[in-house]
């Protein structure tokens, strides 16, 4: 007799996990924006060093982590919550703000995570169509929100379009918002926007205790593997919350350890974020010589429709027949469209020729 699941467990969407992972001689791997860069032996380091605790358990406060975090962005250590990535924390929010007659509103197509909040906790999902440009449309966005809201997400840069809204059209959203929703801004690829600073956002917290900025280490930090992601938030009321509802040691020792070395390595930081937007101005422009119209990345991937006489299937399959691994728009709710992450100069440069030959 097959197992009886829970009625939550048809309505979860599986997450559209990329390939790739069991092969020999890996792939070019450019479907996950994960950073092309190995971590920084100094990070490398840190995590050997935690090594000989692990008979213990980690701490489950994070203690130093979020007094580091503290000190890098100014914000209250209480109002820092951390997680085993930063989906867990997303989870966690959901699970907490969230219950059947309860709603939350997010953009689409947007993070493919977005879906799961609604579905398990059986709260009803708007979704709010992107703007001709795939940027967010706040004022739509805000014409859903009602008294029964409790979270709006806003992802910016927004995955899997690349594109990114101006803080100040945030700040101009937050102002009309409600009190009582929470607004998450998943900022997990704010490094590599341009049109901002990425701290510049954080001033917004000080006024509005409903906001919850979500940032991770998987990205520019290049520690994905590890899995550590952290939300800043406008008050205590938020990490308290996902505390409650999650394991008590949700943050593993060796991910910690990693996530404070990398705190202390900003300079690297800046220095990979200027090598990723030197490989997104010349990967942007050479597809464009290819006859293709990449959306206005801010990220650290890019985005473009593959035009009616293309197959995204097709495409998908050519690319992978020559090793090369990125994300099909079908699985990431735009059909027909493609999502590469930037890798290395060699990586851009394999995918680049297998598309060629593909088109
Ligand atoms: C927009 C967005 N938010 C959050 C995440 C989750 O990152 P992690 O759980 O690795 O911190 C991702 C990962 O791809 C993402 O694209």
């Amino acid at each position: 007799m097959a197992l009886e699941f829970s009625e939550r467990i048809r309505r979860i969407p599986s997450y559209p996990v990329a390939g790739g992972y069991a092969e020999d001689g890996p792939p070019v791997r450019l479907a996950s924006n994960e950073s092309p860069y190995p971590p920084l032996p100094a990070v490398k380091d840190a995590i050997e060093r935690a090594m000989s605790t692990l008979n213990r358990y980690p701490d489950p406060s994070n203690s130093l982590l979020r007094a580091r975090l503290s000190e890098r962005y100014g914000v209250p250590a209480s109002r820092i919550a951390i997680g085993n990535g930063s989906c867990d924390i997303l989870l966690a929010a959901g699970e907490a703000l969230l219950e059947p007659g309860a709603e939350l509103v997010y953009a689409w197509p947007s993070f493919s995570v977005y879906p799961h909040l609604a579905a398990a906790s059986g709260a009803r999902a708007l979704t709010v169509a992107l703007d001709a440009d795939e940027r967010h449309d706040l004022d739509a966005m805000l014409a859903e929100v009602t008294v029964a809201t409790r979270l709006v997400l806003v992802c910016n840069p927004n995955n899997p379009t690349s594109t990114a809204i101006p803080l100040s059209s945030i700040a101009a959203f937050l102002a009309e918002v409600p009190a009582h929703v929470c607004v998450i801004v998943d900022e997990a690829y704010c490094e590599f926007n341009l049109l901002e600073d990425p701290d510049a956002s954080i001033d917004l917290l000080a006024a509005h205790p409903n906001l919850v900025l979500l940032r991770t280490f998987s990205k520019v930090h290049a520690l994905c593997g590890l899995r550590v992601g952290f939300a800043l938030c406008g008050s205590e009321d938020l990490p308290r919350a996902v505390d409650q509802v999650r394991q008590p040691f949700f943050c593993n020792a060796l991910a910690q350890a990693a996530a404070v070395e990398a705190l202390a390595h900003q300079d690297s930081v800046t220095d990979r974020v200027t090598r990723t937007i030197a490989e997104r101005i010349s990967m942007d422009e050479r597809l464009r010589a290819l006859g293709l119209e990449p959306a206005e990345s801010q990220a650290n991937f890019c985005w473009f429709h593959l035009g009616e006489e293309r197959e995204e299937d097709e495409v998908m399959r050519g690319l992978a027949e020559r090793g090369v691994l990125v994300r099909g728009g079908t699985a990431l709710g735009d059909p027909g469209a493609v999502r590469v992450t930037y890798g290395s100069s060699e990586e851009n440069l394999r995918f680049l020729e297998a598309l060629a030959e593909v088109l």
